[in-house]
């Protein structure tokens, strides 16, 4: 359980607050690279932020407010130029820095002014990887994208996947370090959505945590299960500061503002080793729904993060901790909270807070445990692949995290595995 004012601390992500800080000092992935084929300006929302995400004529990226500072135009229906975004209402001309480098009528009329040397925009820098836009809204010197391990991996498909949560960002986090919740949600849950009473799951028997330098470990033991088992002797990792990851895919919670949050997925499929080598032409992206499409619809439950999702959602817009009782399950939820509370007085000492990476030496193919890591890298055949309890179904089926995949990814991704 938390007081009121820790439950507002850990919560809050708006400019001025203090997780909003903290969480500002990172990357965050808000986009994906394919998104911008067919499209060149994405209005986002970020922390709060209403921004402009563009990719101009030249390929340069630019993220930018959302307004323009003439007369509060709507950027999101401007357009790009060769170099940067041009307001769509009188023309005034922004770069990526967010200097105002044209303003058509002033510069013709009134050059002497130099009225546009007198002009910002509020910009953030941008950068890709995996795939992926990322954007950093925190103070300088801004630190490195992480390059974890998965993004270099060879022969796999990956796919972005996008949803828009109605939530507090910190809830969906917390489920980041909840072991058990796999047996229930996931597991026996889906038995009785199925209409069936059984058999549930064999149940957990123990789970443990761990720090380490970019996040938490936590590990489980589950009936029938031997300590020899990598979810036992490797577990899953609780990725700093709003990411879990499984292995073979990333899941970042972004806080979009305080009661909305964007889940972005990065799903790496490996292809049999019949398929080798494999190399991916483009990463597809897609947005998933979070409700059933029928007016009367709730939630959509019938993949696994869909099924996080309900959770989520219905521990409120804002989970109200006051209310919570928290027992031996939970601990994981309490060290995540409590590593929070002392990265804030970190930064007010003027540190960094955990797992911000500035080191060009360290960030490279930084290796997170990984459960699966032989099986994922070297591969296994089609028929190793099926037998096998956890890839298998990734291999075989339809995209098993998240509805809404379109036919047009499925295709592609049975093109990739040969199916
Ligand atoms: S409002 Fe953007 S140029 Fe006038
Ligand atoms: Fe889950």
């Amino acid at each position: 359980m938390l007081d009121d004012a820790k439950n507002r601390l850990l919560t809050q992500v708006g400019a001025g607050t203090p997780m909003g800080g903290l969480l500002r000092r990172y990357w965050m992935p808000i986009a994906a690279v394919s998104e911008f084929d067919e499209k060149s300006i994405k209005p986002v929302r970020i922390f709060g932020e209403n921004l402009t995400l563009y990719k101009d004529l030249s390929g340069t990226y630019g993220l930018v407010d959302r307004h323009c500072p003439h007369r509060r135009a709507d950027l999101a229906y401007g357009f790009v130029e060769q170099c940067g975004l041009r307001c769509n209402y009188h023309g005034w001309l922004f770069d990526q820095d967010g200097r105002c480098t044209e303003q058509p009528y002033e510069d013709v009329a009134a050059p002497q002014a130099r009225f546009k040397d007198k002009i910002r925009i509020t910009s953030y820098p941008v950068q890709t990887r995996a795939g992926l836009i990322w954007a950093y809204l925190g103070p300088e010197p801004a630190p490195l994208v992480p390059d974890w391990e998965p993004f270099s991996w060879k022969n796999g498909f990956v796919e972005i996947v996008f949803a828009e949560v109605p939530c507090n960002w910190f809830q969906c986090q917390e489920n980041s370090i909840d072991p058990l919740h796999f047996e229930w949600m996931h597991m026996n849950w889906s038995v009785r959505l199925k209409d069936q009473v059984g058999p549930y799951s064999p149940r957990h028997l123990r789970i443990e945590f761990e720090e380490f330098d970019y996040g938490f470990v936590y590990r489980r033991l589950r009936e029938g299960m031997s300590e020899s088992d990598p979810m036992w002797t490797t577990g899953r990792v609780c990725l700093w500061p709003n990411t879990l990851f499984t292995g073979d895919h990333f899941e970042w919670r972004v806080p979009i503002d305080d009661e909305n949050t964007l889940s972005v997925t990065w799903a790496f499929t490996r292809v049999p080793k019949e398929r080798e080598p494999y190399v991916q032409g483009k990463i597809p992206a897609w947005h998933g729904p979070v409700r059933e499409s029928h007016e009367s619809g709730g939630w959509i439950s019938s993949h696994i993060m869909n099924q996080d999702f309900v959770a989520w959602v219905g521990q409120g817009v804002v989970a109200d901790r006051t209310k919570e009782h928290l027992g031996s399950s939970d601990r994981g939820i309490i060290l995540q909270r409590q590593r929070f509370l002392n990265d804030l007085e970190a930064i007010a000492r003027g540190e960094d807070p955990k797992a911000v990476i500035r080191d060009p030496a360290i960030n490279r193919n930084i290796q997170l445990p990984v459960a699966e890591r032989r099986l994922l890298v070297d591969g296994l055949t089609r028929a190793e692949l099926l037998a096998h309890p956890i890839l298998g179904h990734h291999y075989a089926g339809d995209y098993v995290f998240q509805a809404g995949r379109p036919q047009e990814v499925a295709t592609a991704f049975k093109e990739a595995m040969g199916n």
